[in-house]
């Protein structure tokens, strides 16, 4: 089944077109100028993805090498994300549908994200544990079965990848901050400054990280910036391990709990050096196979939401034009 996918939900503007698992075409264009605000605008994100639309998808149908007539279904984004970048994509993708006379289906921005992380394996066997790590959520997730999901537990506050992005911007260090950090502490102690890791000790899944965030301030204001500069690698190392360290022991205590086969790791987080070693290392020692997403299907792209969609569509399963744009869309199993 050939499937083109359309993700808008945030700051990339990203066209793909699947064959099952194989990416025939994957074209992603992030936009750049959010980065001198230090984080997402909404309003100047909608109106990039209006600019960008036509010939990002132009682009991706070209480099598949296929005619659009050869196109089964489409798939896009209804939710989460930024409500007017989201319908961008929706709009888009009804009008595809209706133009080409094919189906097309909405899915969650998340499950596109589990969805990359699938993309990229050969031997997918439930159940999977799934942690969901971006700049909007944290999340541990059990599924059981293509398209079935339990939430086992999430952030109560902000998510991991937005406390890599304010804790760089605190820093004076750019936007997104998860890559800066990541490449920073690769020279650093993470050992020199002790960085708090909520909810550890707790039994349940739930993180916070506002309290890391709060911490790295006050560190800051108590230390100047002057020292900050001097001591960057380390900083970086130890605010890194920190929030990874409490992903790391979650995720391989509900795989125990919940007799699992795998882990997964999916969102932009999952391209975190640390995360992808320490995660890795636990596993091998608690026998887990551990599934790493390839590192350009981990931030947002098209390739995971055609992925998804196929599930759907190859189920027949497909959505109306009256379908709508929904912010705050909630991750569900199909029933
Ligand atoms: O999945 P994504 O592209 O967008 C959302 O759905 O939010 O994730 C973006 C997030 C940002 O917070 C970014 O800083 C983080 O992923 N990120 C990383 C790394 N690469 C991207 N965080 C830590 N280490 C990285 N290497
Ligand atoms: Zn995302």
């Amino acid at each position: 089944m050939i499937v083109l996918g359309v993700e808008t939900s945030c700051d990339e503007t990203s066209a793909a077109v699947i064959e099952d698992n194989r990416v025939l075409s994957s074209v992603i264009s992030s936009q750049e100028i959010h980065s001198q605000f230090g984080g997402v605008v909404p309003e100047l994100a909608s109106r990039a993805h209006v600019r960008l639309i036509v010939p990002i998808v132009e682009k991706a149908v070209a480099e598949s090498g296929l005619p659009k007539d050869e196109i089964d279904g489409f798939s896009v984004t209804y939710g989460p994300g930024l409500v007017g970048a989201l319908l961008v994509g929706v709009n888009f993708v009804k009008g595809l549908s209706l133009a080409l006379k094919k189906p097309f289906v909405g899915v969650n921005h998340i499950e596109g994200h589990i969805y990359g992380n699938i993309l990229s394996q050969t031997d997918v066997r439930f159940p999977i544990i799934f942690l969901i790590v971006s700049g909007g959520h944290t999340q541990i997730v059990l599924m059981k079965d293509h398209l079935q999901y339990e939430i086992l537990g999430k952030t109560r506050d902000d998510a991991v990848g937005e406390a890599f992005d304010k804790g760089a911007k605190m820093l004076g260090l750019g936007y997104p901050g998860g890559p800066l950090i990541d490449q920073l502490a690769k020279n650093g102690d993470p050992r020199k400054v002790s960085f708090p890791r909520a909810f550890l000790k707790n039994t349940d899944f739930e993180f916070s990280y506002s309290g890391l965030k709060t911490s790295l301030l006050t560190y800051i204001e108590q230390n100047g910036v002057e020292y900050i500069n001097a001591n960057i690698h380390d900083i970086c190392a130890s605010y890194q391990a920190a929030a990874v360290e409490v992903l790391v022991k979650k995720t391989i205590k509900a795989a125990k709990i919940h007799n699992a086969k795998q882990i997964g790791i999916a969102g932009g987080v999952a391209a975190n050096s640390l995360l992808r070693k320490w995660l890795g290392e636990e596993s091998v020692k608690s026998g887990f196979d551990l599934y790493l997403p390839d590192l350009k299907y981990c931030t947002d792209n098209a390739a995971m939401i055609a992925r998804a969609g196929l599930e759907y569509l190859k189920r027949n399963i497909h959505s109306e034009q009256t379908l709508n744009a929904y912010p705050a869309l909630k991750l569900k199993s199909l029933s």
